[in-house]
């Protein structure tokens, strides 16, 4: 029984997820727990195949699984013949892990090892997205001593920088990430790479930002690209294959946030590429995009138990619950905005306003501040919604707090995708000191 857009509740009236009572789930797997609608997984990235088929437009879909990883995530996309990125050793092995095709893997980072590139080459991954020149040399060591070819592309920075938060941006040109055009760094890649018989550039890559919720960025990125490819296709006779626009799609976290349906993105994407492609004349290249946030970030909820209560005569009360910055960080690091609610009775309508603080030893650890909330007590579960894109994958073992369990719910049915850490496994790594 739908109440609104961003929940569901069963006849008692309690949060479902996956068809699942979230009570249940919280009975059963305990809490802090990060529990994700498959089926909404599922919906958004078919939204996306569906708005690219529309588009009658060569096209794939990498999950940037940064947002969450996972064995049974890599699954999921492998089921929905999607494509991912990486971004390190741990993730491709995870990945291999979850026998996710080594073709549809594409491997960023701005400082990957030696390593990591041999265990990317010889696992045969699609494509190394290359991102600066000390790279491109590893790359082409690596290539040499094991007498490989590989698909790359270069990231770009075009300096654009889309309308989001300061530290989610990435496609500016002060940045850590990638090749900038204006300085010629770009094109001194370009040429680098084109002397190597073992690397094929297949394209170009730019990722401008995330949480994005308006596409004007996106074809201000494509026309720079666009520009780019003009110049090298006009120098070099260089015409890529595929034009990679990075992630960023914007999701609901709050009211606040003005969701753009996934198909006006790709719609206004392929607008500017066929534009530009033909004031240009140049084939329309296949269009890659390496959504995470807009995939997970909606479908994943967070269950937290309440514990202790600060009233402070004239403030805002505290209400703490048993997780906060060691599963999700992003309210800490970003000021991220979340809505929470009663798990046991999601339309109650609220009666006072708190702060909702995590259990961590630091005083911005609060998850939510502000929130409007029925009067809540010891053992309630509140549930924090959007929180399946960069919170258990950011999380960490701060305060030696073990890091939650991941349940899969769906169609009714729920499973324990990641198993709850143990105070064993966090010892489990250290040594004693053999005192002299
Ligand atoms: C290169 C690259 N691609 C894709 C993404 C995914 O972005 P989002 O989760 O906002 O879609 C990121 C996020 O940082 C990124 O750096």
């Amino acid at each position: 029984m739908p109440v609104n857009d961003y929940y569901h509740t069963n006849a008692q009236g309690h949060l479902t997820i996956g068809g699942v009572d979230a009570l249940a789930l919280t009975q059963k797997y305990q809490t802090p727990l990060v529990v994700y609608d498959v089926a909404q997984i599922r919906q958004q990235f078919q939204a996306l195949q569906h708005a690219f088929e529309q588009q009658q437009l060569d096209y794939e879909i990498s999950y940037a699984s940064k947002a969450f990883a996972s064995v049974a995530m890599y699954q999921v996309i492998k089921q929905l013949h999607g494509h991912i990125d990486v971004v390190s050793g741990g993730e491709l092995y995870t990945a291999l892990k979850a026998c996710f095709p080594c073709q549809k893997i594409s491997f960023h980072g701005n400082n990957k090892t030696k390593a990591e590139l041999l265990l990317a080459v010889k696992n045969r991954v699609g494509v190394i997205i290359l991102d600066n020149f000390y790279e491109i040399e590893l790359l082409k060591q690596v290539l040499a001593e094991t007498g490989s070819q590989v698909q790359v592309m270069l990231r770009i920075t075009p300096g654009v920088s889309a309308h989001t938060h300061e530290y989610d941006q990435t496609g500016q040109e002060d940045s850590k990430f990638g090749f900038d055009v204006k300085s010629g760094q770009a094109e001194q890649a370009f040429l680098q790479v084109q002397t190597s018989e073992q690397m094929e550039l297949i394209g170009l890559h730019a990722h401008i930002g995330s949480q994005i919720l308006e596409t004007t960025g996106f074809e201000l990125e494509v026309e720079k690209l666009m520009r780019l490819i003009h110049e090298w296709a006009q120098k070099y006779g260089y015409q890529p294959q595929v034009l990679n626009l990075g992630g960023g799609f914007g999701i609901r976290y709050t009211a606040a946030d003005k969701v753009l349906p996934l198909e006006t993105y790709v719609s206004q994407i392929a607008t500017a590429v066929r534009k530009w492609a033909k004031k240009y004349g140049l084939a329309v290249p296949a269009i890659w995009v390496e959504p995470g946030r807009s995939i997970v970030g909606a479908a994943g909820y967070s269950l937290y138990t309440v514990g202790s209560r600060k009233d402070v005569p004239g403030l805002l009360p505290y209400v703490a619950v048993d997780g906060g910055m060691g599963d999700n960080i992003r309210p800490a690091l970003y000021q991220a905005e979340y809505e929470a609610l009663l798990a046991r009775d999601p339309a109650a309508k609220s009666s006072e306003t708190v702060h909702l603080a995590g259990r961590y030893c630091e005083s911005g650890d609060l998850l939510i501040k502000k929130l409007p909330l029925p009067v809540t007590k010891p053992g309630d579960v509140i549930a924090m919604l959007s929180t399946g894109a960069y919170g258990y994958s950011m999380a960490s073992n701060y305060n030696r707090v073990p890091r939650p369990a991941v349940v899969f719910a769906e169609d009714g049915q729920a499973q324990e995708v990641v198993t709850r850490e143990t105070y064993e496994d966090l010892v489990s790594h250290d040594r004693f000191y053999q005192e002299k």
